[in-house]
């Protein structure tokens, strides 16, 4: 992909990556993802802001030879993380007039992650401005969006707020902007659920921080740019803020059959009540759309049978995963069946520490479910509707 103009003297020069299928060997990115750069030529300076992972040096290189960019004087780094800064050390190479402007945080990161010499590196507070001549970059502090260090950039003669992660989305894409917009939201969604869920509060903060900005264009550092900003800031403040929907997310597993029955009875319970299910099989779920689903959803009931013990190991990792998240959760249940014994509620209680939420009485069985097992997870359903109906708008 070629550099591409955005407005006058600003442009996109970052490399689309349509083939990663992995972030941190643990998100599985099914779309791609892209590592947005941009440069912006002012009448006196020029500023890069963010790079591309190196992996993809060569393009952003490219690209800037392409726009035949023969001085940059300052290089923006909203965020330490590697996929956005591990191209300054070649930049700093390339381009040696450059200073690193970044956080005082970022400093002590980029100098410790890419070894990058202080004397390059110049710290901006919140709220600083930088000139380029006709153009003026203003920098917003926005820790933990979703590292300690990260902040926003705007452009104020503009309007563009260049979010870095924040914002961003997985997915790979030869449009410059959002054009199909469900494609979008579902990509921002997974991004969000993945990477931004656990930092809700924080972000909310965050939001308050540019809720007086004029924003006409958000630029983030990941998949397409946003010139209808209401689209993703209102998508932020339901995902992260509405009260939770009137939603069961069932991850579950079964090695004999004894808990898939109860699921299959379960689900039908709680259909049968207006109650929507989201069912996962944790033998092949893509861990992503059980993130996604834990966004909006007001419980999670944990289908597992006894191994060893204790819960399977599919169901350990869906749980870990689960608490580390922080979702909106308020209520929380195990169904599931055991052979002769075991700790499997407790230990699944006990990785949920993170998560406030009440505990509704499980349902675990010995073996095949039987009639009175049915009828307790009748009575679980019952009490989830209840839960719904009093704690949370009924209405999806
Ligand atoms: Fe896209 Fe936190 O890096």
């Amino acid at each position: 992909m070629k550099p591409r103009e955005l407005k006058a003297n600003i442009y996109w020069v970052g490399a689309v990556d349509w083939d990663r299928r992995f972030f941190d060997e643990l998100i599985p990115l099914p779309d791609g993802t892209s590592y947005n750069a941009y440069l912006i030529k002012g009448s006196e300076k020029t500023a890069l802001i963010d790079t591309v992972d190196p992996t993809m040096a060569s393009v952003l290189i490219d690209n800037l030879n392409r726009l035949d960019v023969k001085d940059i004087d300052y290089a923006v780094a909203n965020h330490a993380e590697q996929d956005h800064s591990g191209t300054l050390p070649q930049m700093l190479k390339l381009y040696p007039n450059a200073m690193v402007v970044a956080t005082p945080k970022c400093k002590n990161l980029l100098m410790n992650l890419l070894l990058i010499p202080e004397s390059k590196i110049v710290t901006v507070e919140d709220g600083e401005t930088l000139s380029l001549g006709d153009k003026t970059l203003e920098f917003i502090h926005a820790p933990w969006v979703h590292w300690p260090e990260t902040m926003l950039t705007y452009l104020r003669e503009d309007k563009i707020l260049f979010t870095c992660d924040l914002f961003g989305s997985h997915l790979a894409t030869s449009d410059l902007y959002v054009t199909d917009e469900a494609t979008f939201y579902e990509a921002a969604k997974r991004y969000y659920a993945e990477i931004m869920m656990p930092f809700r509060k924080v972000i909310q903060k965050n939001l308050e921080k540019i809720k007086d900005l004029q924003i006409d264009v958000i630029a983030p550092s990941h998949g397409p740019i946003c010139d209808k900003p209401e689209l993703i800031l209102e998508a932020y403040r339901d995902w992260g803020y509405a009260p939770p929907k009137n939603i069961v997310v069932l991850p579950y597993i079964s090695m004999h059959g004894s808990t898939k029955k109860m699921v299959e009875y379960f689900v039908a319970a709680l259909v049968e009540r207006g109650i929507t299910v989201k069912q996962f099989n944790l033998a092949k779920a893509d861990i992503g759309k059980l993130a996604v689903a834990l966004v909006d959803a007001a419980t999670i009931v944990i289908g597992s049978p006894t191994v060893l013990g204790g819960p399977h190991p599919n169901v350990v990792y869906a749980v870990y995963l689960a608490n580390a998240l922080r979702p909106k959760l308020r209520f929380a249940s195990i169904i599931g069946s055991y052979g002769w014994g075991g700790r499997m509620v407790e230990q699944i209680r006990g990785m949920m520490s993170n998560l406030k939420m009440e505990l509704l009485d499980p349902v675990v069985i010995k073996g095949v479910p039987k009639e009175e097992d049915f009828k307790a997870l009748d009575r679980l359903a019952d009490e989830i509707l209840n839960n719904h109906t009093c704690f949370i708008n009924l209405t999806n």
